[in-house]
């Protein structure tokens, strides 16, 4: 019988923790974490993502910053705004939402993120930790290392002799995702759309993880039997049953064909999504526990 990994039942015992953590941490150190996330522009798809990630900051007993800033800020606005952030000694992480309008630059401005309050793990010290396989000394970034989580459930913390298969290159996602499986020993393949053959290459992974934003592009003939598949693609798709003009979500793999051949799967909404919310603050209140020392 295939797993369904429930990932809001996994991030909420995540979310216990961070709680726990936070309540002794204001205890023992009276410092409460606070987390700081920056959106700039219209795009409701992150507004909603923001929104999100400000209410579970207050439920784990963070002091939550939303800066909103509109669609015309500068770069040296921006740039201005995280230099104060940085500086602020209440603040524990930062975030800036992403992805930003075109007229801005989003690289130097993750760049000028102090990399021990950068929550997302996209600073070069912190890829560059993972990177080398310092897994303690830096920030991991958020979506990789909730997708980690259900990956040790499955089959613990090491990997040796598994092959692991990641779709998708990007600096936020495929690069410290391989990064991460590589760290526990898995044999990686890192596959992209230049990828020869990307079906073959997929049905040789014990644990297939996607990430190519295609609706459901990974089908049951691409995975093996028996394998654990996680799913990190958001896709909306037309949904005329539903209604006219109506929308729903899916991730990159195709859900109902993928469970009757892989061993555990993730579902598309209520699987990696879930987790990176609960990763978030988790690296939150570790950035706040490594300042109080
Ligand atoms: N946009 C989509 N996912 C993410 C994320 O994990 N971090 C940031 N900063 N922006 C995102």
């Amino acid at each position: 019988m295939v797993e369904i990994v429930d990932g809001k039942q996994v991030a909420a015992s995540v979310i216990e923790s961070v709680q726990s953590a936070t309540a002794a941490l204001e205890k023992d150190a009276g410092v409460k974490p606070g987390l700081a996330v920056v959106i700039v522009g219209d795009d409701p798809a992150s507004h909603a993502y923001v929104s999100s990630k400000s209410r579970m900051a207050k439920e784990c007993g963070f002091t939550s910053i939303q800066h909103t800033l509109p669609e015309e800020t500068t770069q040296e606005e921006l740039a201005r705004l995280v230099e104060t952030l940085n500086a602020d000694e209440s603040v524990h992480g930062i975030l800036v939402q992403l992805p930003l309008p075109k007229h801005l630059n989003s690289e130097p401005i993750i760049q000028s993120i102090r990399p021990e309050k950068d929550v997302d793990g996209l600073h070069v010290v912190n890829a560059g930790k993972l990177a080398t396989g310092d897994l303690d000394g830096g920030l991991v970034s958020c979506t990789p290392a909730g997708a980690m989580v259900f990956v040790r459930r499955t089959h613990g913390s090491d990997l040796s002799g598994l092959n692991a298969v990641v779709i998708g290159r990007s600096n936020l996602f495929g690069k410290p995702m391989s990064a991460l499986l590589l760290a526990a020993n898995a044999t990686v393949t890192t596959a992209h759309s230049r990828t020869k053959d990307l079906a073959a290459v997929c049905r040789n992974a014990d644990i297939l993880v996607a990430a190519v934003g295609r609706p459901e592009m990974v089908k049951a003939d691409w995975v093996k039997p028996g394998a654990t598949v996680i799913d990190v693609g958001i896709n909306r798709i037309a949904a005329p049953e539903k209604g006219e003009g109506k929308s729903r979500m899916v991730g990159d793999v195709a859900f109902e064909e993928c469970a009757k051949v892989a061993g555990a799967i993730t579902p598309v909404p209520g699987g990696v999504g879930p987790m990176t919310i609960a990763m978030l603050m988790a690296n939150t209140v570790i950035a706040a526990y490594r300042k109080a020392g």
